[in-house]
């Protein structure tokens, strides 16, 4: 693809200052992501997503801090614009729905005024008319009734309430969304019908997403590619359609794939991985997946994989040597 991509990340790593010394949350990731993609991006909890995403805002709280890496939104690299760049950039160009979207809205300002507010803070010249037509068609948009524009949050369903939230992160219209978890905390016919909505609302807006989730199925229905992340690391990224691959994958992707619920007869059967994620102050050596890892050989104890480029995508494991490496360690 020879478009400039919406977001590419070179290198990128993210640590936390902590009295043992910093942790590494996101350790040197590669991406690029392509104009009207949609890209997954699935690990177990504390594998580092939400400080990713955070650090590709240019929102990271905290002790957090980029330490190595770029990371450039539209060829605009995010770290090296003035505060006024920045805030013209963030939610005109790129903007997110975060994980807490339930706590995102403001509980003291109606449904209208936030979205009229996320409105007027970058388009200087729309009239309080507009303002409000363009909020009007942003419920529309979101499939909630107009009535709601002048509710407060907590007199909106949970459902509703994220609908809300995602009206406002594509107000500006924005060629890249992060989506952190949109809809985990919702039930499930809910969640279905958001994401139903978020797809229809992409092919009709052509943003590009990066949308997280611990949910591999659901991720891999929505996604074109999906990038898989263990304690830090892309391990794997994969387009969506070779994850029925079966055995040709990162052994974790793989460990993911098969705790899937999966239906047969009339039981259902989950298999785990065995084990937890490392802690990122003492990972460990070598692949710091091989001590949960079914296939991993001495090696793997000793050496980090470099990234080898295979017919099922990009991954980070000794098992795919004899592949063209992507990228040396
Ligand atoms: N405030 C903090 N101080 C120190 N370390 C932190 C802090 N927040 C997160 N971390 C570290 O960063 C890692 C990644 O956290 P992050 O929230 O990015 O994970 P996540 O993949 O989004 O998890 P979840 O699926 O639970 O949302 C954690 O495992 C933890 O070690
Ligand atoms: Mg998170």
């Amino acid at each position: 693809m020879s478009q400039t991509p919406v977001l590419e990340l070179e290198n990128l790593s993210v640590a936390y200052d902590t009295p043992k010394g910093p942790v590494r949350a996101v350790n040197h990731v590669n991406m690029k992501i392509y104009p009207e993609e949609i890209v997954g991006l699935v690990g177990e909890s504390g594998s580092g997503k939400s400080t990713l995403a955070y650090a590709i805002m240019r929102l990271l709280k905290g002790s957090a801090f980029v330490q190595e890496g770029t990371i450039k939104v539209l060829g605009q690299d995010m770290y090296k614009m003035s505060p006024t760049e920045l805030r013209a950039f963030r939610w005109a160009k790129i903007s997110m729905v975060f994980q807490s979207a339930m706590s995102a809205l403001n509980p003291v300002m109606t449904v209208e005024q936030q979205i009229i507010d996320t409105l007027t803070s970058h388009r200087k010249g729309i009239t309080p008319p507009q303002a409000r037509a363009r909020a009007e068609e942003l419920l529309d948009l979101v499939r909630i009734d107009r009535k709601y524009l002048k509710n407060y949050p907590h007199q909106l369903s949970g459902g509703m309430r994220q609908r809300v939230v995602i009206a406002i992160a594509i107000a500006l219209e924005p060629a890249f969304v992060i989506m952190d978890e949109p809809t985990t905390a919702l039930d499930v016919v809910v969640q279905r019908s958001i994401l139903d909505q978020i797809q229809e609302i992409q092919r009709h807006i052509k943003f590009s997403v990066l949308f997280i989730s611990h949910d591999f199925s659901l991720v891999a229905e929505l996604a074109q590619r999906v990038a898989i992340m263990y304690a830090g690391r892309f391990v794997e990224v994969t387009p969506s359609q070779r994850l029925q691959e079966a055995g040709h994958h990162h052994p974790y992707t793989e460990g993911l794939l098969r705790a899937i619920p999966r239906l047969t007869a009339d039981e259902v059967t989950i298999e785990g991985i065995p084990g937890n994620p490392p802690d990122l102050v003492t990972l460990p050596s070598g692949c710091a997946f091989h001590p949960r890892c079914p296939v991993a050989t001495e090696e793997c104890k000793i050496a980090l994989p470099p990234i080898y480029d295979t017919p099922n995508g990009l991954i980070e494991c000794h098992r795919f040597a004899g592949e063209k490496v992507v990228q040396h360690v």
